[in-house]
């Protein structure tokens, strides 16, 4: 039966070894504690690193650790002391982390980092290829495991895979100062469905895609290779159920079941009426704006003065990721920050904030929510933030005041919380107070919405509309490929090539014959390229054409020596072996001089473009410019075009990054057309990559061999997926045998 593979750097279990024993804790982090109810529930098998170093798993403890990972329905990838130290402390977590967290002070670029990352991911894609099978999904998981998805889809093309980013993505402005940022995009691509908590995110990612490595997007799916790659946000919910019923029961619990915690928390709570506690959770991480918020109680206690003795401040901070320099500092900076408050408010019966440097069971954590009456979670930057979910579905009573920063995900879905910027204490201490005085009424109204849409979009159906998503992507995928030029098609069509009596081979060249290049005199033929063409061109009873929009002048320097047939600006000029170029089009030029001008007040406005006269046409190339400015001068140029083309005969073509002015009547399928009447074919094939061949895919009979180059829309019978591709058919094509 086929299942879910769950891949995430960390386990839901943590294990220790203290003197041969093991010793198992629960992992904290949104992930591990979101996805945990995800895979305790279904047929899943979750992939990830114990948290033991291989140095540290003896003989003797490597069978109890195994078992009770298997127990857990989970395999382990092998970590090593300097994989953890160069993979996880390193490049996950001081590159990774504070880059995508908008903290680029903090972040280091180390090759050697990089060159673990890279290896562990292939660990991990090895760890995960021993163990999948067909028809299983696989669910990669955060900023740890970047480049999984693509090792996996190279060796497995026909699994569904997903991959969901716990993390923000940043903006296109810092993402691109990060030195390895194609690798990572296209490791991501190798996933069929990329999730992201909130569009912010999804559309920074498609705006990397777009002007990094320059593919199409289509709304939100990205065309590659032959894929179609669905990029959304699905917000990750909390197993709700879970949290409200552990707090009903605390509800009801008696005095002796209540923990140490629990009685402090009350003794508190019952030292005055108007005693009030407010809650902050995270991990002491320097994203979620601890000393900030430390500051901002402090800043409160001095503005509302009449607050002091009443209110306290509850601060949990979970150890992590200590062995990172700039952890140690913020550790420091929390217990000074702290020592120095407490030092300034406390008297004999008030501390104004408790704080607890620790991991807490969840019965604890149940204790802090339920007893609480103000959360306030203020993370500078916050991928989520379950933390402020959590609290919200543990007020059984509906009462209780969430504060909560604009910068983590959650604020998206969570309107009826008292938004702040973390940066603004006045505004911080201002909602404090708001949160203090709420009436119940009010606390009641915002709470029971909250609550609604947890428990509506849960955990579980945040997994559920991404597997929904995941499998849709496949159907997508599925219905692109039956076009797909398979061996076996191939075979067919060589087979159809050997036995024709004269075959007519038409071949575009940019994007064809040769990648897409923003220079586009750099997109020179090459060796290879001249080699594969001379031999197609010596082939018996055939007739190869080059057929190109490129000016005559460019093709009579690239290939002024060599007996080719080509035709050159989209089917104006024609050039036959041992013949001068000749005009296969009466075109007429005079409008050049009129829209030049236009033309040129776009480059001006518009950096990077630039304007290519050829001897009949005029086009503006967009290729360097940014993809956003450029589709929407694009789409300006065109109205201003139409307008007043109308009744010249002219016609505005696009092309990949190009709009072409030409003569009305002139286009690769009429030039196709014309060839194909010269002798009687029997067999006909052209190849193209973009828009312009789009008319001699169509104007060609139904019986010819027509093939697309990318996977888009196109009226060929074929795709293949790129230039290497175009170049191993020809290849082929070149080799056959021909009876003569
Ligand atoms: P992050 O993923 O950055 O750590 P989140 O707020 O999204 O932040 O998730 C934190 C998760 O860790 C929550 O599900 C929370 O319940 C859990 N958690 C926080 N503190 C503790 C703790 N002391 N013990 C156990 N789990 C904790
Ligand atoms: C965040 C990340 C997770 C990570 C967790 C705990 O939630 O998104 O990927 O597991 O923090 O961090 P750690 O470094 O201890 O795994």
């Amino acid at each position: 039966m086929s299942k879910t593979i769950i891949i995430s750097n960390r386990l839901p279990l943590q294990i220790k070894i203290e003197e041969d024993e093991i010793s198992v804790s629960q992992s904290v982090g949104g992930l591990a504690t979101g996805m945990k109810s995800v895979h305790e529930d279904g047929d899943s098998l979750w992939i990830g690193w114990s948290g033991l170093t291989e140095e540290e798993i003896t003989d003797t403890t490597r069978d109890k650790v195994q078992k009770e990972i298997e127990k857990n329905k989970c395999a382990m990838v092998p970590l090593s002391e300097d994989d953890v130290d160069h993979f996880y402390y390193g490049f996950s977590n001081k590159t990774l982390w504070p880059l995508f967290h908008y903290f680029m002070e903090y972040t280091t670029f180390e090759q050697e980092n990089w060159e673990s990352y890279k290896r562990v991911n292939q660990k991990f894609a090895d760890v995960v290829l021993d163990h999948v099978e067909d028809g299983d999904t696989i669910w990669v998981h955060d900023y740890q495991l970047l480049l999984l998805p693509n090792y996996i889809k190279q060796k497995k093309p026909d699994t569904n895979i997903g991959f969901f980013l716990h993390i923000p993505f940043p903006s296109y402005e810092v993402f691109r100062t990060f030195p390895w940022r194609e690798e990572v995009l296209e490791g991501m691509l190798g996933a069929d469905l990329i999730g992201f908590h909130t569009y912010d995110y999804e559309r920074h990612f498609l705006s990397c895609v777009r002007r990094l490595i320059h593919l199409e997007t289509n709304f939100n799916e990205i065309s590659y290779d032959d894929r179609i790659i669905k990029v959304d946000s699905f917000p990750m919910g909390i197993d709700y159920d879970k949290f409200y019923n552990a707090a009903l029961a605390h509800e009801n619990m008696n005095g002796d079941e209540k923990s140490d915690i629990q009685k402090r928390l009350d003794e508190h709570l019952y030292s005055s009426d108007d005693a009030k506690m407010i809650l902050s959770i995270d991990r002491l991480d320097y994203t979620k704006g601890i000393p900030n918020r430390i500051k901002a109680f402090e800043y409160f206690l001095e503005k509302y003065p009449e607050y002091q003795q009443k209110v306290r401040l509850i601060m949990l901070a979970v150890p992590s990721r200590s062995n990172v320099p700039q952890y140690q500092l913020l550790k420091r900076e929390t217990d000074e920050l702290v020592g120095r408050i407490n030092g300034k408010f406390s008297t004999v019966s008030w501390t104004p904030v408790w704080y607890f440097y620790r991991s807490l069971p969840f019965d604890n954590l149940i204790d802090l929510y339920t007893s609480c009456d103000v959360a306030m979670i203020t993370p500078i930057r916050d991928g989520m933030n379950l933390v402020a979910k959590e609290y919200v579905a543990t007020r059984v009573k509906q009462d209780g005041v969430l504060v909560l920063s604009e910068m983590a995900g959650a604020s998206k879905e969570m309107n009826e919380a008292l938004l702040i910027n973390p940066n603004n204490f006045e505004a911080i201490a201002d909602k404090l107070k708001q949160a203090l005085e709420m009436p119940k009424e009010e606390q009641k109204e915002r709470i029971t919405s909250m609550q609604a849409r947890l428990k509506r979009y849960s955990v579980e159906k945040w997994a559920e509309e991404f597997f929904t998503a995941l499998n849709t992507s496949k159907t997508v995928r599925n219905t692109i490929v039956s076009k797909k030029l398979t061996p076996a098609l191939g075979d067919e069509i060589i087979e159809k090539y050997s036995s024709a009596k004269r075959r007519l081979v038409f071949l575009d060249y940019d994007g064809t014959l040769v990648g897409f290049n923003t220079n586009p005199q750099e997109a020179k033929p090459d060796e290879e390229l001249y080699n594969l063409l001379d031999a197609l061109y010596a082939q018996p009873d055939t007739d190869v054409i080059l057929i190109s929009g490129r000016d005559k002048e460019t093709f009579t320097k690239w290939y002024g020596d060599k007996d080719y047939t080509m035709i050159t600006e989209h089917g104006v000029w024609l050039k036959e072996p041992e013949e001068d170029w000749r005009i296969l089009e009466n075109v007429r030029k005079e409008w050049m001089p009129k829209l030049r001008p236009i033309l040129e007040t776009f480059v001006d406005r518009t950096p990077g473009t630039f304007i290519e006269e050829k001897n009949f046409s005029l086009a503006w190339h967009f290729r360097k410019v940014d993809p956003e400015l450029a589709s929407q001068r694009a789409v300006e140029l065109k109205t201003v075009l139409n307008s007043l083309i109308a009744n010249h005969h002219l016609s505005v073509l696009e092309g990949n990054k190009v709009i072409e002015i030409k003569s009305g009547n002139v286009n690769k399928g009429r030039a196709a057309s014309r060839m194909l009447t010269r002798k009687d074919y029997d067999f006909v094939f052209a190849i193209g990559d973009d828009w312009t061949d789009e008319y001699m895919f169509r104007d060609l009979p139904d019986t010819a061999v027509t093939v697309k180059v990318g996977l888009q829309k196109t009226v060929a019978k074929y795709f293949v997926q790129n230039t290497k591709e175009v170049r191993k058919l020809l290849k082929r094509f070149a080799d056959a045998p021909i009876e003569v």
